[in-house]
């Protein structure tokens, strides 16, 4: 799973149980967040546990063209020797993301207020997805943005040379547009607040504590306000990055779909801004245990143990808690598929605005499937088949979603007939060694013709 060349075609079949231990890689966000604030400190931030998928990678190939230094050590760890807030130096290239949203709008903020010009670029699914969302705030600084219509990359910053502080209300529930709007406000003067109506992964107001920025949240009527403190002097440190409860949700999800299924996730990070698709299949009737449950790097971490289990429920999912599982409704919709009766899916619009267009990506892949499911605007509801389990047999368009190509994967691993995927390439972004660790649970997963 690793040439960008060629498509990938891929074929998982029904295998029977999988059992062991599944150590998923370190947390996509964090890793991102990890690199980025450490290459705003002056001096050696120490990083274990970092996601060495390719979103990770081209943000750290990102942060050295703004001039930090990075080195990967041998036992896996990483340094980022930092240039400070307000260090960054100006690219010699137009810096590529690759397929990453997160790196591309967290490093547009990094560098919107410093008197720099860059060029952000990525793969044909960023290129597509919209920046606007960042540009419009990052104006507010007074930074300068020149993309293609409708706010795409490559977009070209040119950053404000006297910022302003800024008051942001977020326009949608985004952790990325957030983050971007505080990650600039480290260098304007002044405080810069940021108000969400409904609370988004926390990952950056968290660490930006951690590296000695001086950061406040409160609810208040209308949300959840953060305010941080420009000109921080940010103090390097060691971080260790949970792993990933995003990726932890596929071996969960395989194990709760295939029959005689026991499968532990050690030490995955369960900030309760992530949690939402173990809230959803916990009322689904998932045989789900938390065991262990402590801190590590300021983020709780707890060993998941997930079993077969047969009597799953359709539910109803709410909107409100969308932003908390935002990126596991496709392996949701697939569990959907064995469980009975029907699940609906609200508040989900965002979804069209991932990697791919997933309500869209997700309906297609399991109606080719066997599966009855419904798609509006902003809700998607599947029919489950309950024990019949779903029939299996389709072929599956990834459209460069790494979250498509493994959760139709997993769908195979316990449909009737086996399951198809066009290719198995994005999968890297997020889970190099997704193929490896499901195989080692027992899993059949082929490379061949579609
Ligand atoms: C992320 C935020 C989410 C999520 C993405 C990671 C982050 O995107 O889908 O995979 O690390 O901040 P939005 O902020 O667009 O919801």
């Amino acid at each position: 799973m690793s040439s960008k060349s060629e498509p990938i075609p891929m074929v998982a079949c029904r295998a029977g149980a999988l059992s062991g231990q599944a150590c998923v890689p370190g947390d996509k966000s964090i890793s991102h967040r990890a690199l980025i604030l450490g290459a705003l400190a002056i001096g050696e931030t120490r990083i274990s546990g970092l996601l060495e998928g390719d979103d990770v990678l081209a943000t750290a190939s990102a942060i050295r063209a703004f001039g930090a230094d990075v080195i990967r050590h041998e036992n896996g760890e990483w340094s980022v020797h930092g240039v400070g807030v307000g260090g960054f130096a100006e690219p010699e290239n137009a810096v590529d993301c690759g397929n990453s949203g997160t790196g591309a709008r967290l490093l547009m903020g990094a560098m919107a207020t410093t008197p720099i010009t860059a060029t952000f670029t990525g793969d044909r699914s960023l290129r597509g997805r919209p920046m606007g969302r960042i540009s419009e705030p990052l104006a507010l600084f007074g930074t300068r943005a020149y993309g293609r219509a409708g706010g795409q990359l490559p977009m070209t910053l040119v950053g404000a040379a006297e910022p302003v502080p800024v008051r942001y209300e977020l326009p949608v529930a985004s952790a990325q547009v957030k983050s971007a709007v505080l990650l600039a406000g480290l260098n304007a003067m002044g405080r810069t607040v940021v108000i969400e109506r409904v609370a988004t992964r926390d990952h950056t107001e968290r660490m930006l504590g951690g590296f000695g920025a001086e950061v406040t949240v409160e609810s208040t009527e209308t949300g959840r306000t953060i305010t941080l403190t420009g000109y921080p002097e940010l103090k390097p440190r060691s971080i260790t990055v949970p792993r990933d409860p995003s990726s932890a949700a596929f071996p969960v999800c395989a194990a709760l779909i295939s029959e005689g299924s026991d499968v532990l996730v050690p030490a995955i990070g369960l900030n309760p801004t992530r949690t939402g698709l173990y809230v959803t299949l916990a009322e689904m009737g998932a045989d789900l245990e938390f065991e262990n449950e402590r801190e590590e790097g300021g983020e709780p971490v707890a060993d998941l143990r997930a079993r077969f289990s047969p009597q799953l429920k359709g539910v109803e999912v709410p909107s409100e808690r969308a932003a908390s599982m935002i990126d596991e409704y496709p392996i949701l919709a697939v569990v959907a598929g064995f469980a009975e009766g029907k699940t609906v899916m609200r508040g989900v619009g965002e979804l069209r605005l991932k990697e791919c267009d997933r309500i869209d990506a997700v309906a297609e892949g399991l109606r080719a499937n066997g599966a009855v499911v419904e798609e509006d605007r902003d809700t998607l509801t599947v029919h489950g088949r309950g024990t019949d389990g779903l029939p299996g047999g389709g072929c599956v368009e990834t459209r460069l979603d790494h979250r498509i190509a493994m959760s139709f994967l997993v769908a195979g691993m316990a449909a009737r007939k086996p399951v198809r995927i066009d290719d198995a390439n994005p999968v890297v972004t997020s889970f190099p060694n997704f193929g490896s660790l499901m195989a080692g649970l027992g899993a059949s997963l082929e490379e061949g013709a579609v």
